[in-house]
């Protein structure tokens, strides 16, 4: 068993694929779970109370997105710091992240906690500067995930897909989505041309790098007040 520095009391909402794989990494690294919450008893969010959550250090969110809102909310409220990696619910966020700063709360927010995602992101943003001014290739975005993700595109593409437009803002950068089979995620840029065609993809193995990803998060957020990206843990803010 790997020792941490401090063992921390974490909450895991939603007993889901990635819930499950985070909680397992948490305990072999020495961490205390407070409590496990799962959809069956937290509709509506009602299982996040005061109480259940008292004496509790940090929580790790993995849902849906019909869910997540509610249960980010009754977080903040109970002032839990809290990491989640549910997506599809960027529509919320400008509201989540004011109740965070109302409350002087701390929230880490990922669609991809995958440290070579957001090394991919820069390689991508980097590629696209490079492609910028030459003509006769069209870019696109191609994303992959098992048959269960319920949102597509997924959050990742979408954020490759802006960072690609920051760079070169003549390309739309259109993303198809794949649902099929159990991959946990895959992305891909392509440039193709006539005669040739330059890829940059990003393949992960197993949950188990978003779940380190996000108990890494779990373990740097307490002590950071406001809104986070995982980017901010990794590289500094702003960096
Ligand atoms: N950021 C990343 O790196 C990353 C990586 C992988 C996945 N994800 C995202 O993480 C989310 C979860 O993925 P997953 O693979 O774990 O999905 P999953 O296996 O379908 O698990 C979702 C779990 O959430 C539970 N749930 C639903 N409503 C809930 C509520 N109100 N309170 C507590 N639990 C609730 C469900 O329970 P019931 O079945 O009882 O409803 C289910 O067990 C998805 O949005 C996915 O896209 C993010």
């Amino acid at each position: 068993m790997v020792t941490v520095q401090r063992s921390m009391r974490i909450v895991i909402v939603g007993d889901g694929k990635m819930g499950r794989a985070v909680a397992a990494l948490a305990r072999g690294r020495g961490h205390t779970l407070h409590a496990v919450i799962g959809g069956a008893e937290n509709a509506g969010g009602r299982a996040l109370t005061a109480e259940r959550l008292a004496g509790a250090e940090v929580a790790v969110e993995f849902t849906r997105p019909e869910a997540v809102v509610t249960n980010l909310e009754r977080l903040v409220e109970a002032g839990i710091p809290t990491v989640t990696g549910t997506t599809g619910w960027q529509d919320d966020l400008s509201r989540v992240a004011e109740l965070v700063e109302r409350r002087g709360g701390a929230l880490l927010h990922a669609a991809n906690f995958s440290l070579g995602v957001h090394l991919f992101l820069r390689a991508a943003h980097d590629l696209a500067h490079r492609f910028a001014a030459r003509a006769g290739f069209d870019a696109f975005i191609l994303e992959e995930h098992h048959a269960a993700k319920l949102d597509a595109p997924s959050g990742t593409a979408r954020q490759l897909q802006a960072r690609m437009r920051e760079a070169d803002d003549a390309r739309p950068f259109p993303i198809t989505s794949v649902r099929a089979g159990a991959t946990p995620g895959t992305h891909l840029v392509a440039y193709d041309g006539p005669y040739e065609r330059v890829t940059l993809a990003h393949e992960a193995r197993s949950r188990d790098g978003f779940a380190a990803g996000a108990l890494a998060a779990a373990e740097w957020l307490p002590g950071h007040p406001g809104v986070h990206t995982v980017e901010d843990m990794l590289f500094g803010e702003g960096g």
